[in-house]
C-alpha cells in the first residue's frame, strides 16, 4: 500500500517533469535562441515569482501520427493565476519545448477554462504565445480548439483587459487570438506572425519576403499596425505588460487605478505658452505639449511605431488614469489618414469600454486628401473615429491647440460629438478649412479680375483669418467653453476631470451599432 510520503514523492516527480517541459535539450534550446521557457515568462510575470498552476496534469486524448499514449508535459501550455503588482491577472503560457507549442483539443480546453475564470473573477487576461500553431496530429480537434479559444476572446472583449506577448512564432490562424485581444507586445527577433508565410506567398503571388521581414516586430508594428508595442526581449515584454496594466482597471466595472493625492495641484507652466510657433505653417513636437500638461513620467504610448501622425497614450492627470488622443503636426502636418483614423478609434473603444477618460489636444489640417486615401475607404474609416467618440459615454475633454478644421476637427470630439468640455488655446483656428483654401474657392473670380491678383489674394486670406482663423466665432457659439492661456491648460484640465468623475450618459437600449467596418 503507498503511503502519504509515496503518494508526495509521486506528486514531487510529476511536478518536476511538467516544470522541464519537453526536457533539458530544449529548454537549453529555448535558451540558446534568446527565450525564456514557458515558466520562465510565468515566474517574472507574477509578484514574487509566485503562481498557482491549474490542469497541469492535463493530457491530449490523440491517438492519429504517434500520439497515442505519449506523454505532453501540461499538453504545451501552462495555465495559471497569481498577482501582478497585488492584483489578480489570469495567464496562459505556451511551451514551445512540448511538440513545438502546438495547439490540440485539451491544450486549447485549457486556455479557454483559463479565460472563463477570468471573465468570472472580473480579472486580465494574459496570454503568452510560442507555437508552431494547430497541432497537426490532432487534425480538426485543433481547429476545433482554436474556435473556442477566438470565441471566449470575444466573450472577454470589453469585459476584462486581455494583453498578448508573441514571444516565438504565431503563425495561420492562430495569429487571430492575439488579433481579438486589446493589446500585442511582440518580442523583436523572436516573435512571428503572419497568416501566410514567405514560402505560401512566394508559390502564390511570388513575391519573396523573409519571414522576420513578413511576420517580425518591426513590420507587425509599423506596417501592418497588428503589433502595439515592441519588446526588446521576453524581460522587456513582461515589463512592458506589467506597466501597461498599472494605467487599466481589472474589468469594465471598476475604475482604474488612481494613483494621486486626491488634492488638486494647479501648476501654471510658463513654457507652454511658448510651444506653438508664431508661423501656423510651422510643426512642433505635439509631444513637448502632452509631457507639459500630464503628470511627470506618466505618458504611456501605444502603438508608437504606427500612424506617427496621430499620437495615442495612456497618462496620468493628478493622478488619475486618463487616455490622450493628439495629432502631431510634424507628421504628415498632422493630417488624419487611414491608419490614424483606425488607430485613434480602436483606443478610443477601449478607453470608453474601460471607464478611461478621454482627453484630445487638436491641432489637425484636415483628412488626408489623395486618391489613395479614397480609394482606401477613408469615408469609412474616419467614421470609425466619429462613431467611437459619439457613442463614448466616458468624460470627454478636449484642447484646441492650433489647427481645427472641418470634419476632421469633429472626428478628434468636438462639443457636437458629444465632448463634456472643451478649451481652446488663443492660437486656435476653428473653422471649415484653411484660410489659403477658402479664399480660393469664395474669391476665385475676384482675384482673377484683381489688379494685382497676388496681393488681393494676400489681403483677402488677411481678412478671412482675423474673422475665422480664431477661437473666438466658436466660442460665441458655445461650440467651445473657455478660451486659455496655454499654460492654464494642466489646471483647466484638472478641474474640468475631477467635475466629471461622477458623469453618468444613458444611451437608449440597443443590440449594438455598425461601427463602420
Ligand atoms: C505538431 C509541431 C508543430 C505542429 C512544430 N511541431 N509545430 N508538432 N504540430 N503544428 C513540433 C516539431 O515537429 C518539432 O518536434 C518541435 O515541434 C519543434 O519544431 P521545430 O520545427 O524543430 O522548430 P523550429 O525549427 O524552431 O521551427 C518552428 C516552426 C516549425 C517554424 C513553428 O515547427 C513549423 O513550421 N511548424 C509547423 C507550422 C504550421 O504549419 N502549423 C500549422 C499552421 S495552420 P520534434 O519532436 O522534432 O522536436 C494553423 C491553423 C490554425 O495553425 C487555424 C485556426 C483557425
Amino acid at each position: 500500500m503507498q503511503t502519504v510520503n509515496d503518494k508526495l514523492k509521486i506528486l514531487k516527480e510529476k511536478n518536476a517533469h511538467v516544470n522541464l517541459g519537453g526536457g533539458v535539450e530544449r529548454l537549453e534550446a529555448q535558451h540558446k535562441l534568446g527565450k525564456m521557457t514557458a515558466h520562465e515568462r510565468l515566474h517574472l510575470l507574477y509578484d514574487n515569482g509566485f503562481y498557482d498552476e491549474l490542469f497541469r496534469f492535463v493530457q491530449h486524448h490523440a491517438t492519429a501520427f504517434g500520439l497515442g499514449g505519449k506523454d505532453l508535459p501540461a499538453d504545451g501550455v501552462v495555465t495559471g493565476l497569481g498577482a501582478v503588482r497585488g492584483r489578480l491577472v489570469y495567464a496562459s503560457s505556451q511551451d514551445f519545448t512540448v511538440m513545438g507549442g502546438s495547439v490540440g483539443l485539451k491544450h486549447a480546453w485549457k486556455i479557454c477554462e483559463i479565460m472563463d475564470m477570468a471573465l468570472k473573477a472580473g480579472a486580465p487576461y494574459i496570454s503568452v504565445n510560442d507555437s508552431g500553431g494547430a497541432r497537426i496530429q490532432e487534425g480538426v480537434d485543433s481547429l476545433q480548439g482554436y474556435g473556442r479559444i477566438f470565441y471566449y476572446n470575444t466573450l472577454l472583449s470589453g469585459v476584462v483587459p486581455q494583453i498578448s506577448i508573441i514571444a516565438g512564432p504565431c503563425a495561420g490562424g492562430a495569429a487571430y487570438s492575439p488579433a481579438l485581444m486589446d493589446f500585442i507586445v511582440m518580442v523583436k527577433g523572436t516573435g512571428q506572425m503572419f497568416i501566410a508565410g514567405p514560402e505560401v506567398i512566394k508559390e502564390a503571388t511570388g513575391e519573396t519576403i523573409s519571414a522576420e521581414e513578413l511576420g517580425g516586430a518591426y513590420a507587425q508594428a509599423a506596417q501592418s499596425g497588428n503589433v502595439h508595442f515592441i519588446a526588446r526581449d521576453d524581460a522587456d515584454a513582461i515589463e512592458i505588460v506589467q506597466s501597461l496594466l498599472s494605467y487599466l482597471p481589472n474589468n469594465n466595472t471598476e475604475d482604474p487605478p488612481f494613483h494621486g493625492t486626491g488634492d488638486l495641484t494647479i501648476i501654471e507652466d510658463e513654457a507652454l505658452n511658448h510651444v506653438v510657433p508664431d508661423d501656423p505653417r510651422d510643426p512642433y513636437n505635439m509631444f513637448d505639449i502632452l509631457q507639459m500638461v500630464l503628470d511627470p513620467g506618466s505618458l504611456f504610448e501605444v502603438h508608437s511605431h504606427y500612424a506617427k501622425n496621430m499620437i495615442v497614450c495612456f497618462a496620468r492627470l493628478n493622478g488619475r488614469v486618463v487616455g490622450v488622443l493628439a495629432n502631431q503636426p510634424l507628421e504628415k502636418f498632422g493630417a488624419i489618414d487611414i491608419d490614424a483614423s483606425d488607430k485613434a478609434s480602436r483606443f478610443v473603444r477601449f478607453c470608453n469600454a474601460f471607464n478611461i477618460p478621454l482627453i484630445t489636444f487638436v491641432d489637425v489640417p484636415g483628412f488626408l486628401p489623395g486618391v489613395e486615401q479614397e480609394f482606401g475607404g477613408i469615408i469609412r474609416h474616419g467614421a470609425k473615429m466619429l462613431f467611437s467618440f459619439s457613442a463614448a459615454t466616458v468624460p470627454k475633454i478636449s484642447v484646441v491647440v492650433r489647427k481645427a478644421y472641418g470634419g476632421a476637427y469633429l472626428a478628434m470630439c468636438a462639443k457636437a460629438l458629444g465632448a463634456d468640455r472643451i478649451a481652446a488655446w488663443p492660437t486656435a483656428e476653428i473653422a471649415v478649412m484653411g484660410a489659403e483654401g477658402a479664399v480660393n474657392v469664395l474669391y476665385r473670380g475676384e482675384i482673377k479680375s484683381a489688379a494685382d491678383p497676388q496681393t488681393r489674394r494676400k489681403e483677402l486670406i488677411e481678412e478671412y483669418k482675423l474673422q475665422f482663423s480664431n477661437p473666438y466665432q466658436a466660442a460665441q457659439q458655445g461650440m467651445v467653453d473657455a478660451v486659455i492661456e496655454p499654460k492654464k491648460t494642466r489646471a483647466y484640465l484638472s478641474v474640468a476631470l475631477e467635475s466629471l468623475r461622477n458623469k453618468r450618459e444613458l444611451r437608449p437600449q440597443k443590440k449594438h451599432g455598425l461601427i463602420p467596418m
